[in-house]
């Protein structure tokens, strides 16, 4: 029976180790990994990285150091009973410094804008890491019995598999936030919470230390060691967590802000389109429109957005133009339609004042051209006509015949079709008008209209 413990306590452990490379791996990839790094080095790395082998890096060289340090500094002999100790403080700091570089490698090999979450990512595998190593002789300070010893030992190791998991779905969706916002880390070396921690851990342990040890000297040296390293530890997830507390504010005002404009945009969207009794929702729906084309011509995230906010404005010139026009029930006179034309001019001009959004007024401002350079205001052709705006336009188009007028109901789904095909390279960007194509045959019950 104690044998087949010690087994499965032995295969725990080893699983435990390859868990936790992998947790580690998911959790760079998840909060660091921009799509163009090699995933097998991150692997490697997130191997190398794992605190595991850290702490045996740590145990090993801490035990040869004392030798080294003999060895390479006669003098110290007479010291050496002292420097016996040093295995059991100096694998703390080891260890350390190995989280730190650590962090700092994987840190700069992916380029991480927030180096407090990736130092912050590391500390908690390895402090986590570290407690799970110490099980065994946790065990065997509570039991001498050898059976016991190893179900203590396997009952740890479940809990530290429990804990990485609880921590890796807790806390790395927020930190993946986090990553993406550059803050600088503001390393306070004297923080108040540390030094107290110090006091106290300093009146404790030196009042029981030197109550029962007769041989004071290297008990004072264990002791200023380990207060050391204890203080580090405190210290660095300390000013990590009031980094990334910080970090999190500036993330929720910033979202804050982003919210506030799309819906200031969305309600300039609804002011525009109320003009118009017919009209009602375009904008919103050519916004929704143009980014689903964005998105299936393969554009970024962000130009994504930026061409959902175009397709919101892009009719805002028409606050310019008079309802009397915009509502006429008759056929425009050449006067009325001029006026109309003026709406991507005066767009323009308004869109232009927002400088923090430059590209902002492009939808507005050419909207309304023709890819064979019969549109207006500017009567520009091809790929002269900004990319954004080719997208706009055909979203546009879609939109206008897939919505009702006055005179008729939206158009059927292939009467859409075969003008998208017959204006294909005339009035549309064939490529853009292709993509409209894929929509809207994926679009099988035809719910993309009014
Ligand atoms: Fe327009």
């Amino acid at each position: 029976m104690a044998e087949k413990l010690e087994l499965i306590n032995s295969i725990t452990q080893a699983l435990y180790c390859f868990y936790s490379s992998l947790m580690l791996f998911w959790a760079l990839s998840k909060c660091f990994w921009d799509g163009k790094k090699n995933r097998i080095v991150l692997f490697l790395l997130s191997i190398l990285a794992n605190s595991m082998v850290g702490l045996l890096i740590a145990l090993m060289s801490s035990f040869w150091l004392p030798d080294a340090i003999v060895y390479l500094w006669g003098p110290l002999k007479g010291w050496f009973h002292v420097l016996l100790y040093l295995p059991f403080v100096l694998a703390g700091p080891i260890y350390l410094l190995h989280i730190f570089i650590m962090a700092r490698l994987c840190g700069k090999w992916l380029r991480v804008k927030n180096y407090s979450s990736v130092l912050f990512l590391f500390l908690m595998f390895g402090a986590i890491n570290f407690v799970a190593d110490y099980r065994d002789s946790g065990a065997s300070e509570i039991t001498s019995n050898l059976e016991h010893e190893n179900i203590v030992s396997i009952v740890c190791t479940v809990m530290a598999f429990v804990a990485l998991w609880l921590f890796y779905k807790l806390d790395v969706k927020p930190f993946s936030e986090l990553a993406q916002v550059k803050v600088k880390v503001n390393w306070k070396i004297f923080s108040i919470p540390p030094i107290l921690f110090i006091i106290i851990y300093s009146v404790l342990a030196g009042v029981v230390l030197v109550e029962y040890h007769e041989n004071i000297l290297p008990i004072i040296m264990l002791f200023f060691l380990s207060t050391l390293i204890i203080y580090i530890f405190i210290w660095a997830f300390y000013v990590i967590v009031k980094n990334i507390h910080e970090t999190n504010a500036a993330v929720k005002a910033n979202e804050k802000v982003k919210t506030l404009s799309v819906e200031v945009m969305e309600a300039l969207a609804h002011t525009i389109d109320a003009k118009d009794e017919y009209t009602r929702g375009h904008s919103v729906r050519v916004a929704k429109y143009s980014k689903m084309l964005a998105e299936k011509l393969g554009l970024s995230e962000e130009d994504c957005e930026n061409v959902y906010y175009m397709g919101l404005l892009h009719d805002i010139g028409k606050i310019g133009v008079p309802n009397e026009i915009i509502n006429s029930k008759s056929k425009l006179t050449d006067e009325e339609y001029a006026v109309i034309k003026t709406h991507p001019g005066v767009g323009f001009g308004i869109l232009d004042e927002i400088k923090s959004r430059p590209d902002l007024s492009i939808g507005a401002h050419w909207h309304h051209e023709r890819y064979d350079g019969k549109g207006y205001p500017d009567g520009k052709s091809g790929e002269d006509i900004p990319y954004f705006a080719r997208i706009i336009a055909v979203a546009d188009s879609y939109d206008a015949m897939t919505s009702n007028r006055s005179y008729r109901d939206y158009l059927p789904q292939d009467v859409v079709l075969n003008e998208l095909r017959k204006n294909e390279g005339t009035q549309f960007d064939p490529n853009i008008a292709e993509r409209m194509i894929e929509l809207i045959e994926e679009d099988k019950d035809y719910k993309l209209h009014e």
